[in-house]
């Protein structure tokens, strides 16, 4: 048994932030949630894995993740030239997927639930697919499916515009290697794509077994601003242990779970947690208030901050009109004269400056 995790794409749906880096490298809870997904394959006993890297941000993905020994696996990068979709992801992978079974993970997804239960399911009844699907309210932004009484998929419809039930499919996939026939006789879709759900269907027409398990516990699909925050709200909420590595002097007022990591100064602050402070961070004069995720090196002085998530090396001064639900990016400098009521809400890609006068 393999594992697949795709790390490609466009991440159209996160520029700027995506123009710049990675998205599954954007961090939830400080940690980028590509990680996520190579620690639960790990801990389902699978050490095998490839990721699917762009020519884009390729680069990026394996100088942060490295060979696997950080995470007891053994990593191999395989380059999708372009972004043509997830079956196309398969495709170009099958020298180092072989003849091996394997899960395809979406390298910007989250699941609470651990895999061993599908992949026991999976081996039993020597399926062909096993996908995980996910009640959600909104159907029509998913591949959503149709399944029968015995749990047995009949049909998977992209996007649909009348969905014929509320179950989408999860970013996470179990496959048999008959997969790769199945992808051989599927054209590219209307977008241009060569689309998985297309390769599933093209299993259930011949015949092939494929089943759906139900999801127990969240799901989070980090493509957009909101969806990053929710990530990093519930990580927080279900995760994050007070630690403090770093030096909070008596001046601040600290409530709740407060990680600070290494070397970092927290100076006549309130801190309200859950909230997680990364390495050499300076922190002075500053509200940081309940789900906050602040990178390594971050300077924030002078300002209020909430339910956001901001990257390293950025820095923050002046802005004590709070600032809320915002993913702020690396090396960012903000600042903000004189003194202004409301509340501030943002998308800040790398590099950014900002001065709001
Ligand atoms: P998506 O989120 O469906 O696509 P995207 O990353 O291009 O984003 P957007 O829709 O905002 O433009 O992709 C799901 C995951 O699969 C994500 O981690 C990127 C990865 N992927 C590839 O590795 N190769 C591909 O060809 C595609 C389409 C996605």
């Amino acid at each position: 048994m393999k594992a697949l995790i795709l790390s490609g794409g466009k991440g159209t749906r996160l520029r700027p932030l995506t123009y710049t880096g990675a998205k599954q490298l954007v961090p939830v809870a400080n940690k980028p949630i590509l990680w996520y997904c190579i620690e639960s394959i790990v801990a389902a006993g699978i050490t095998d894995i490839g990721i699917v890297i762009s020519p884009e941000t390729g680069e990026e993905v394996k100088s942060k993740t490295g060979n696997g020994d950080r995470f007891g696996a053994n990593i191999t990068y395989i380059l999708q030239d372009t972004p043509s979709g997830l079956a196309h992801a398969v495709k170009i992978s099958q020298l180092f997927l072989g003849d091996d079974s394997f899960i395809m993970f979406l390298g910007d997804n989250l699941i609470e639930s651990e895999l061993n239960k599908f992949l026991a399911n999976f081996q039993q009844k020597r399926l062909d697919a096993l996908i995980l699907l996910s009640q959600v309210a909104d159907p029509t932004a998913f591949g959503v499916a149709t399944i029968d009484l015995e749990g047995r998929v009949i049909r998977l419809i992209e996007k649909p515009k009348q969905p014929e039930s509320n179950l989408a499919l999860v970013g996470v996939y179990f496959f048999k290697n008959t997969i790769h026939s199945a992808i051989a006789n599927i054209a590219p879709s209307a977008r241009g794509e060569l689309e998985i759900t297309d390769a599933i269907q093209q299993l259930i027409d011949t015949n092939q077994k494929v089943e759906a398990d139900e999801l127990e516990g969240w799901w989070l699909d980090t493509g957009k601003k909101d969806d990053i925050l929710a990530a990093n709200q519930i990580v927080l909420d279900a995760r994050l242990k007070s630690q403090n590595l770093g030096d909070i002097d008596s001046d601040s007022n600290i409530s709740g779970r407060v990680e600070v990591g290494l070397s970092s100064k927290v100076i006549s602050c309130k801190i309200r947690g859950p909230v997680i402070i990364g390495e050499n961070c300076h922190l002075e004069h500053a509200y940081i208030g309940p789900y906050t995720s602040i990178s390594d090196r971050v300077t924030i002085i002078d300002t209020d901050i909430e339910h956001s998530v901001i990257l390293c090396d950025t820095k923050i001064t002046g802005i004590h009109q709070r600032i809320v639900d915002s993913v702020i990016g690396q090396r960012v400098s903000m600042k903000v004269s004189p003194k202004r009521p409301q509340a501030l809400r943002f998308l800040v890609g790398d590099d950014s400056q900002l001065e709001i006068m």
